[in-house]
């Protein structure tokens, strides 16, 4: 089958290399020249793991094809997917669904015949309906353009498997599950290799639940997240321990233990941006009180970049100036190079501008981190950044921090100090080593008659 995907970053690349990878013949699309140049010799422009690997096979195989040509692409094929971006907009919540529209301008004036246009980026809902009538508006007459929705769910990190043996594929279609069309029979037809391979459940009803599914499920990951960092300012403050927590209460099944990672919050360029355009949609549709705890769930995530800055300026003796921090992770998490709104460059960022000499080491995101916060130091290893560091500062949980050796960190760095923003260093083994180890979340006991509350993260040996 032969289809187009408008877009090539992380969703749309990865998109179209898995498309290619279940037998389609496949047109990527994008505006940006290089980017296209760059696809169209097997390279992946950002860190996917997986991803280069079917890339480049179906480059090399034709089947995977890139342009910059619209009319080309309108010409290949009758099913476009669009994974185009829909960041926040700038000095407002709501999202800026200009390059959504901008393709759907683009490309319905250029279709000869009947064609369906299948968005998979995460929009406001109602956005599908609006490019409805986009399309209808640039169509030659005598042609259809359909708009129907299929929200996309891939992580980062594990893009290529998320798409490959997805948990689920829903589809949104103006007539809902009852709608016969050339929009259902391409898509059933797209996603056959992937059901009958490895099925999983496929939801079809109405363009509006579909959108809403997905700013919902980013917005329930958001608010779990929230909620566990809540709970370790609790426990901060009454000398609790949020990961034995974490553990006990998500062996409730009703609760589960996943995305109960308590630490340096979320970011990236989904759950972030997703929970305040989902604020903004509700207030346009005059729901808006139904949604104001997402604030709550905002401001609790970015506390805990603050809380790490303190328990920093703590752990250096009250001030930063004259201090060497090491910043392990830049990427707002491992296995991706991808540092939009990432927790730990943006507390990297927060302990320069308070004095400390910062050092970041992040083993994929380094370039991406540079050119966004060209004033911080970096270094090549880990090692390097801890180079005469007064305290080593965990950020983005990649496993080759995990598995560092305190002795061999000892040997470099000034201090003894190591901060766990992400809960996940073997503590033990560190103080086993010398280290003082603080983490976000875990205070030690309050002592009996004392009267002062914990310190937060005070975990020493
Ligand atoms: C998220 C969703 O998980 C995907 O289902 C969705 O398709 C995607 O957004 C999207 O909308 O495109 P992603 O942004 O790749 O995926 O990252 P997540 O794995 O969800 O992690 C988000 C952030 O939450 C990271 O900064 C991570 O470190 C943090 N996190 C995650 C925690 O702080 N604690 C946890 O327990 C889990």
């Amino acid at each position: 089958m032969r289809m187009t995907v408008f877009g090539t970053g992380y969703l749309g690349a990865t998109h179209a290399a898995c498309m290619a990878e279940l037998g389609h013949e496949v047109l990527g699309v994008d505006v940006d020249e290089a980017k296209i140049e760059r696809l169209r010799r097997g390279e992946v422009p950002f860190y996917e793991p997986g991803l280069p690997e079917i890339l480049r096979k179906h480059v090399d195989s034709g089947r995977l094809k890139f342009t910059t040509d619209y009319a080309e692409a309108a010409e290949f094929a009758d099913l476009h997917f669009i994974g185009v971006g829909t960041p926040q907009r700038k000095g407002e919540f709501a999202a800026d669904t200009t390059y959504v529209e901008d393709v759907v301008a683009r490309l319905s004036p250029l279709l000869t015949r009947d064609a369906v246009l299948v968005g998979k980026s995460t929009v406001p809902v109602g956005t599908a309906v609006r490019l409805q009538g986009i399309a209808d508006w640039h169509v030659r007459s005598g042609v259809r353009a359909e708009v129907v929705w299929n929200p996309e769910f891939l992580r980062e990190g594990f893009a290529v498997k998320d798409t490959l043996t997805p948990d689920r594929i829903v589809i949104g279609l103006p007539g809902g599950e009852q709608e016969q069309s050339l929009a259902r029979e391409l898509v059933d037809e797209a996603y056959a290799p992937i059901l009958e391979s490895d099925p999983c459940p496929v939801i079809v009803t109405d363009l509006a639940t579909s959108e809403l599914v997905k700013v919902s499920a980013n917005a329930f990951l958001a608010t779990k997240i929230s909620f566990i960092n809540a709970v370790s300012e609790v426990c901060e403050a009454a000398g609790a321990d949020v990961t034995v927590l974490a553990d006990a209460i998500g062996m409730d099944p009703r609760i589960g233990r996943r995305f109960l990672g308590a630490g340096l919050g979320f970011g990236g360029g989904c759950l972030p941006k997703d929970i305040r355009a989902f604020m903004a949609r509700a207030g346009e549709l005059g729901a808006d009180e139904a949604m104001t705890f997402l604030r709550e769930v905002d401001s609790i995530n970015m506390r805990r970049r603050e809380r790490m800055v303190d328990l920093t300026v703590e752990a250096c003796g009250g001030t930063l100036i004259g201090k060497t921090v090491a910043v392990l992770g830049a990427a707002f998490k491992p296995n991706s190079d991808d540092v939009r709104d990432s927790p730990a460059l943006n507390v990297a960022g927060m302990l320069s501008l308070k004095g400390a000499q910062t050092v970041v080491f992040d083993p994929q995101a380094l370039d991406n981190a540079r050119a966004l916060f060209p004033t911080l130091g970096y270094a090549e290893s880990a090692l390097q950044a801890c180079d005469g560091a007064d305290v080593v500062l965990v950020a983005t949980e990649w496993a080759e921090f995990v598995e560092l050796d305190p002795a061999a960190v000892a040997e470099v760095a000034r201090g003894r100090i190591l901060l766990d923003g992400r809960n996940c260093m073997p503590g033990d083994t560190w103080r086993e080593a010398g280290w003082t180890y603080r983490a976000l979340g875990r205070g030690v006991p309050v002592r009996a008659g004392s009267g002062t509350p914990a310190r937060a993260g005070l975990v020493t040996a």
